[in-house]
C-alpha cells in the first residue's frame, strides 16, 4: 500500500478502508510515514470528513497504537470524565472527590495546560508536594483504597495521538470533528474506564464555537464509545464566560476547596452537581438523576467531599494543611483591580481573552517548556447577568510581572455590557446519551 494513494483517495472525497486507516496509524506511529504525508492526510480529512465506520476504525487504531491501561484490578464500575477544555475549568478537583465520596471509582488521567486553557495536573501541583507521576500499580492501589486518583498520562499511551496532535497543532488541522473525536476517545478508551462522561464546551475559548458544532462532536464521541461497548454520555456546556470566578492554578484550587465547603460559584456548583449525578448513574450508585443530584448535594453539605479531596492530595504526597488553611497558598505580589468604565449588565465575558490574559500574567504556558507561576491569574468580580455600576471591580488580576497594562486593558475589554437586563443562562445546555 502506498500512502500517497491513501491521501489522494481522501482528497477526492472517498471513504478509506479499515486497512488503509490502520496502515496510516501504524506507519505514522513507527516513523515509516513522514510528517508531510500525515499532515496532507489530516488536511484532506479536515475538508472531506469521515463516516462513522472510518472514525471508529481510526479511534480503535490509535487506542491500540501503544499500551492500554488495565483497570481490572479495581473493584466495581470505573467511571471517567473528560472536558474538551475551557477557561477556569477546575471541575475534576471538586467533581472527582464528590463522586468518590459517594462510592464511585474514578481512575483519571489528566493533562497539562497549554495556551489559554489550564490543565488539571498543573492545578494539582500548586498544592506543595503533590505528585502526578504515579506508576500503574500504585494508581490501581490508590483507586481501590480511596476511590480516586488523578495522574499524568504515561508516554506509552496512545503514541499515535501524541504525534498526530502535535502535528495538527502546527498545520492548521485541529478543527475537524473526526480528528478531535478520535483523538479524545482513543486516549479515554486506552485509559481503561467502563464509563465516560464527556463535557463538550462551546463558545469563545472552546474548540467548538457554536452549540450545534458542540452537539455534533458530542454525538460523534458518544457513537464511538457506544460502538465499543462503553457507557458514554455527554453534556454540552457554556464557555461564553469562564467557569466560576477563578482562573489560574492555586486560585482555582482555592475555588474547588470553597465549593466543597458549600461556597462555590453558581455555575460551577451546577456543573459539578449535574455531571456528578450522571456519573453516579453510570456507576449504578444512583437509580435516577434526581437521586444522583441529592447524593452530590449531601456530599457537599456533610463535608465528605472535602474529606475525600484531602485524602486524594494526601495519597499523592500533597501538603493537606494548604487545603485546611487555603490562606497558606502564596499570594502574587501585585493584586490589581480592574474597574468598569460605564454602567450596564454583563452580557458576555470573552473566555478566550480572559484565558490568554491569565496566561500572560504568568498562569499558563505559551509553549510546553514555559514555567508556570502558580499564584497568578484572574478572579472575576462579575458574571453574566450581573449589574455593574461605573467604578465597580469587574475583575482582579494577580501577578508577579511588571509592564502588563495591555493585559489589564484586555481583561477590561473582555466584559461586554448591555443596557438592558440580561438573563442568567444555565451551564448545561444539552445531555446526549444513547
Ligand atoms: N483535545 C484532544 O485531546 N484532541 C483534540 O484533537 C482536541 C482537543
Amino acid at each position: 500500500m502506498r500512502m500517497v494513494d491513501v491521501i489522494e483517495k481522501k482528497r477526492d472525497g472517498y471513504e478509506l478502508t479499515d486497512e488503509e486507516i490502520r496502515f496510516f496509524v501504524k506507519g505514522y506511529t513507527d516513523g515509516s510515514i513522514p510528517d508531510y504525508q500525515a499532515s496532507a492526510l489530516a488536511m484532506a480529512i479536515v475538508w472531506r470528513g469521515m463516516g462513522k465506520r472510518e472514525i471508529a476504525t481510526l479511534t480503535d487504531a490509535m487506542e491500540h497504537s501503544g499500551e492500554t491501561i488495565d483497570l481490572s484490578g479495581i473493584k466495581g464500575i470505573k467511571v471517567d470524565k473528560h472536558s474538551t477544555g475551557g477557561v477556569g475549568d477546575k471541575t475534576s478537583l471538586a467533581l472527582g472527590p464528590l463522586v468518590a465520596a459517594c462510592g464511585a471509582k474514578l481512575a483519571k488521567m489528566s493533562g497539562r495546560g497549554l495556551g489559554h486553557t489550564g490543565g488539571t495536573l498543573d492545578k494539582m501541583e500548586s498544592v506543595p508536594g503533590t505528585s502526578v507521576a504515579i506508576d500503574e500499580k500504585r494508581f490501581v492501589r490508590q483507586v481501590n483504597e480511596i476511590g480516586l486518583a488523578i495522574i499524568g498520562q504515561t508516554s506509552e499511551i496512545d503514541p499515535a495521538d501524541k504525534k498526530l496532535y502535535a502535528l495538527r497543532d502546527v498545520t492548521g488541522t485541529v478543527e475537524s470533528i473526526p480528528l478531535i473525536a478520535s483523538s479524545i476517545m482513543s486516549k479515554k478508551l486506552a485509559s481503561g474506564a467502563d464509563t465516560i462522561l464527556l463535557d463538550v464546551k462551546f463558545g469563545s475559548g472552546a474548540f467548538m464555537k457554536t452549540i450545534e458544532e458542540a452537539k455534533k462532536l458530542a454525538e460523534t464521541m458518544v457513537d464511538i464509545g457506544d460502538s465499543l461497548g462503553r457507557d458514554t454520555r455527554a453534556i454540552i456546556t457554556d464557555m461564553d464566560e469562564p467557569l466560576g470566578l477563578a482562573v489560574g492554578n492555586s486560585l482555582e484550587v482555592k475555588e474547588a476547596i470553597a465549593t466543597l465547603h458549600g461556597e462555590g460559584p453558581r455555575d460551577f456548583v451546577e456543573l459539578v452537581t449535574e455531571a456528578g449525578a450522571i456519573m453516579l448513574e453510570q456507576a449504578k450508585i444512583a437509580k435516577t438523576h434526581e437521586e444522583g443530584v441529592a447524593l452530590i448535594r449531601k456530599a457537599i453539605a456533610d463535608g465528605s467531599g472535602f474529606e475525600k479531596q484531602k485524602e486524594l492530595f494526601a495519597a499523592q504526597g500533597g501538603d493537606v494543611s494548604y487545603l485546611e488553611h487555603p490562606e497558606k497558598f502564596k499570594m502574587a505580589k501585585r493584586i490589581l483591580p480592574i474597574r468598569a468604565e460605564r454602567h450596564g449588565y454583563v452580557s458576555r465575558i470573552d473566555s478566550l481573552a480572559i484565558g490568554v490574559s491569565a496566561m500572560k500574567l504568568g498562569a499558563g504556558r505559551a509553549t510546553m517548556n514555559d514555567l508556570i507561576d502558580m499564584s497568578s491569574g484572574i478572579i472575576l468580580g462579575k458574571k453574566v447577568g450581573d449589574k455593574v455600576e461605573k467604578g465597580d471591580v469587574v475583575a482582579t488580576a494577580y501577578t508577579n510581572k511588571e509592564g502588563i497594562d495591555g493585559v489589564l486593558k484586555d481583561i477590561h475589554d473582555a466584559f461586554e455590557l448591555s443596557k438592558s437586563e440580561v438573563a442568567v443562562r444555565p451551564i448545561v445546555h444539552a445531555y446526549i446519551r444513547k
